[in-house]
């Protein structure tokens, strides 16, 4: 069986670290989409540590890690992570299997995305820059290059082919960069990638599941940022939600069982687009000071604001979200009050559904306050040690998503999780 571990806000909800824990309870962990916008972060033997493209199984001596063929993946950052990951002696190559259908990122897919985001202006996504968006439309406009590609006699003479067609766009575009050292980095690195082992992971990953293998499938970004269902076009390029699990990995709808969702104590945004609880007052700026909201990929400032009801709700829905762990409640420790959003008014009416487009309206978020628990909770180890009036705020969450929290974050550490019987 597959369970899958997901983000429910617009990224950053603490996926990394909690896939980390729960490693050790699976055989396998696999990326099923995204790329190097990615930033997860672990702490092993208490030090940092992001991890990109490589599934945050990784630091676990027992479980299997696979790239998914829904992942896009530059082989320069991959190399770069794996020199990361060696300092924590770790053999990264025995463990790591790679998707031959994985599609591979080229300096001219990061050079499309800045041309494309320039051309926007202040339209612009606020991409992370990676290539993510170009290199899954070439997936979707059936000419890019894939990771089994590689093998290929033709490699060089195919890549030249699609480079060929991105120099025309660029050009259209009025973009011109020299990336002669990105492309000689880039060819580096694809000698190293080829000493992974390359599989078909659609046969790899349904022969474990024969033999009574477990797997944790780890999403990237968060499910508003799914191209379908995210906030339009502010969202990323890959279906981010439980479905992306079947796509993204070759496994079958009937496969999953439990779906659980991530979803910070508040809500954070990084990039453009609509986002109706944000605070652009002091108690934003104390969000992301105590929280630390700094991007893990590209070190901008977070967005901060209360968390969205309406949006985890739709998120819980569109997932099929089973358990929830809230990340982060120790950066509500020194609040006086907490909001939630129950309710968006718009146009003086109030509703409880996303609305299909979100840019185009003046939300006004419909909060409820609960009072703050004003207590240190980040050396807490049990649920019935856990402040009284936490637990309200946490039931009213419960019972408005219909979904439980089961596990509660209180710090960055790998031991500060807190499970809720
Ligand atoms: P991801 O992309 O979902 O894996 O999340 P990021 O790594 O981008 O951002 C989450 C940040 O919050 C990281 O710096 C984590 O170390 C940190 N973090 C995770 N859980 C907690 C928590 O419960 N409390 C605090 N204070 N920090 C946390
Ligand atoms: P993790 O896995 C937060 C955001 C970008 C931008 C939009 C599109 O660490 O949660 P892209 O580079 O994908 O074309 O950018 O999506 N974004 C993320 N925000 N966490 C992420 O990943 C993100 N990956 C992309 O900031 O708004
Ligand atoms: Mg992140």
């Amino acid at each position: 069986m597959v369970d899958v571990l997901l983000g429910l806000q617009w990224g950053d909800e603490g996926k990394g670290k909690i896939v980390d824990y729960f490693a050790p309870q699976y055989d396998i962990i696999a990326r099923f989409q995204g790329g190097p916008n990615a930033g997860h972060t672990l702490y092993v033997n208490d030090k940092k540590v992001v991890l990109h493209q490589i599934p945050s199984g990784i630091f676990h001596e027992n479980t299997l890690n696979l790239i998914g063929n829904g992942v896009v993946l530059d082989p320069v950052i991959f190399k770069k992570e794996c020199d990361k990951v060696a300092e924590f002696g770790v053999d990264f190559r025995k463990n790591l299997y790679i998707s031959e259908r994985t599609h591979l990122i080229l300096p001219t897919h990061r050079a499309l995305d800045k041309a494309s985001e320039i051309a926007k202006g202040n339209d612009k996504i606020g991409s992370t820059l990676k290539g993510i968006g170009p290199a899954y439309m070439d997936k979707t406009g059936r000419n890019g290059l894939r990771v089994g590609d590689m093998l290929d006699k033709s490699f060089t003479t195919q890549y030249i082919r699609l480079r060929l067609k991105h120099e025309k766009l660029l050009t259209s575009l009025n973009f011109h960069e020299d990336i002669t050292a990105w492309e000689e980095e880039w060819f580096e690195a694809i000698e190293f990638l080829k000493t992974f082992k390359i599989v078909n992971g659609e046969y790899f990953i349904n022969e474990k599941l024969k033999e009574g293998k477990s797997v944790l499938a780890e999403g990237a970004q968060g499910s508003m940022l799914d191209v379908d269902f995210g906030t339009f076009p502010f969202v990323t390029s890959s279906n981010t939600i439980s479905a992306g699990v079947c796509t993204g990995l070759g496994v079958a709808p009937q496969k999953i069982r439990d779906v659980i969702g991530v979803t910070k104590a508040y809500c954070t945004r990084v990039g453009s687009g609509p986002f109706p609880t944000e605070l652009h007052d002091e108690t934003g700026e104390e969000l992301r000071r105590i929280g630390s909201e700094f991007g893990a990929t590209t070190g901008r400032p977070r967005r901060c604001g209360w968390i969205d009801l309406v949006a985890l709700n739709f998120a819980c829905m569109v997932n099929g979200v089973t358990k929830l762990v809230m990340t982060k409640a120790d950066v509500l420790d020194p609040f006086d009050e907490l909001k939630v959003c129950t309710a968006y008014k718009i146009n003086d009416k109030l509703v409880k559904a996303v609305p299909f487009q979100m840019t185009r309206m003046a939300i006004e978020p419909e909060y409820k306050s609960f009072k703050g628990w004003k207590t240190d909770i980040t050396a807490l180890q049990s649920a019935a040690a856990l402040p009284v009036v936490m637990k309200d705020y946490v039931t009213f969450i419960n019972d408005y998503l219909g979904v439980k929290v089961a596990w509660i974050s209180n710090g960055p550490g790998r031991d500060q999780l807190i499970e809720i019987q």
